[in-house]
């Protein structure tokens, strides 16, 4: 039998206690007869009637202070005192497991080495893509592989609420309402919506492929709020549609590539049929190609699954090598300038002067590829441009502006 104890009752705690009860035996038998046994929950507030009242403590320090606590799951969210937490678990020769992105996001690289250095696991499965398996993949499965690429569609709020908005005629806060009274959304889920939550997860996805951590300050990061049902419709009239995507390229130059936001995806390319709670996942290794990852994102029980198979992976583990996983800090400049890296964008934009349109767009952004919708205004136009810098994309933009053209929005194409 091995104690453990749960931090945190939230969603995702909660789900974790009532999965480890639920599926007690058959997780016996995973862990060749080892027990798991929930010996605290902590939380600051008052939890009564559930089945397991006794377990309940708002002290830290009795788990902290208890040897026969092996293994901690740190479902609180939030960075402080998480980490405070986290760390002082593993100071005492405790495993950590956590569900929690801005966690690992921000500080992963203190966490793995505090880890290594005393001799213990920091398992994290659950920090990205709920309850779809990818942080094992990626450094076990995968792990012969160079990893070129990764991209994903890694938030299930936002992407639950576009699906809504534009294939069900939803507006955007009844959409987040019933994405938030599901379980989806964070506790403040501007994190959900403006990007965050997207930039922390590529960021860990990012670290662990490339092996030196980045954090989520040094990524260009535009949430969904800007999408309208305009930018849609021009984008399924290219043929695709709007997804809210991290994703992280090695360069050429040994730099890498990472950006967080709306970009438009061809109909058939491998994550634009991703929809509702899912999140996909791409991940591109010399050996492998492209491999892609898809399951629900968001939500109690899958996000639960996966933290539970992160105890049962250690509970196999006490006594033995732990679980290693870990990557290096980045030195400065690792991260290219976002001004320097280049994509084709759509750009929808209104013309004071209709007749000279087409002149302004082509003596400023050269050959584009026109989008036409019929019964728009007779001065909008969208096209989608070349290869262009974020950098010269700015440029060009304030060109047109000093034209006396509003650039209503310019959003990457993705090409996967
Ligand atoms: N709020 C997050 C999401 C939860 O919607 O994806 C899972 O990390």
């Amino acid at each position: 039998m091995v104690d453990i104890a749960v931090m945190g009752h939230g969603v995702v705690g909660s789900g974790v206690v009532e999965l480890l009860i639920k599926n007690h035996d058959s997780i016996e038998k995973k862990t060749g007869g080892i027990g798991i046994n929930v010996k605290y929950i902590l939380d600051l507030r008052d939890f009564t009637g559930t089945p397991y009242d006794e377990k309940f403590t708002k002290s830290f320090d009795d788990i902290l202070n208890d040897d026969s606590v092996k293994i901690v799951v740190e479902v609180m969210g939030g960075c402080h005192p998480a980490y405070e937490y986290a760390m002082a678990c593993m100071n005492r020769g405790k495993c950590v497991v956590t569900s929690n992105k801005e966690l690992v996001a921000q500080f992963g690289y203190q966490l793995l080495a505090a880890a290594r250095d005393n001799n213990v696991s920091f398992l994290f499965e659950a920090s990205v893509g709920g309850g779809i398996p990818i942080i094992r993949p990626l450094h076990q499965c995968l792990a012969a592989n160079e990893i070129s690429e990764i991209a994903g569609i890694l938030n299930g709020t936002s992407n639950y609420i576009l699906t809504k908005m534009f294939k069900e005629g939803a507006d955007f806060a009844s959409a987040l309402a019933e994405a938030q009274r599901l379980g989806y959304a964070e506790r403040n889920p501007a994190a959900d919506v403006e990007g965050m939550d997207t930039c922390r997860k590529i960021c860990i996805l990012a670290s662990l492929s490339f092996g030196k951590h980045i954090y989520p300050d040094a990524v260009e990061t535009v949430g969904i709020t800007g999408i309208t049902k305009t930018d849609v419709a021009y984008a399924e009239r290219w043929g695709g549609t709007i997804k809210l995507i991290g994703r992280a390229k090695m360069l050429e130059n040994g730099k890498v590539f990472i950006r967080t936001s709306p970009a438009v995806l061809r109909y058939g390319s491998q994550l634009a049929g991703v929809d509702d709670v899912f999140n996909g996942i791409l991940v591109r290794g010399d050996a492998i190609g492209d491999c892609v990852f898809y399951g629900k994102g968001a939500g109690k029980m899958p996000t639960a699954s996966a933290v539970v198979a992160d105890v049962i992976d250690q509970t196999k583990h006490i006594g033995r090598i732990p679980k290693r996983v870990f990557w290096g800090p980045a030195e400065d400049g690792w991260v290219e300038s976002a001004d320097r890296c280049a994509e084709k964008q759509m750009v929808r934009a209104a013309f004071s002067a209709p007749g000279m349109a087409e002149k302004q767009v082509s003596d400023t952004f050269g050959d584009v590829d026109y989008i036409h919708i019929s019964g728009r205004p007779e001065n909008e136009l969208c096209f989608v441009t070349s290869e262009i810098s974020y950098g010269k994309l700015s440029e060009l933009k304030s060109v047109l502006e000093n034209e006396a053209v509003r650039v209503e929005s310019c959003i990457p194409i993705f090409e996967c």
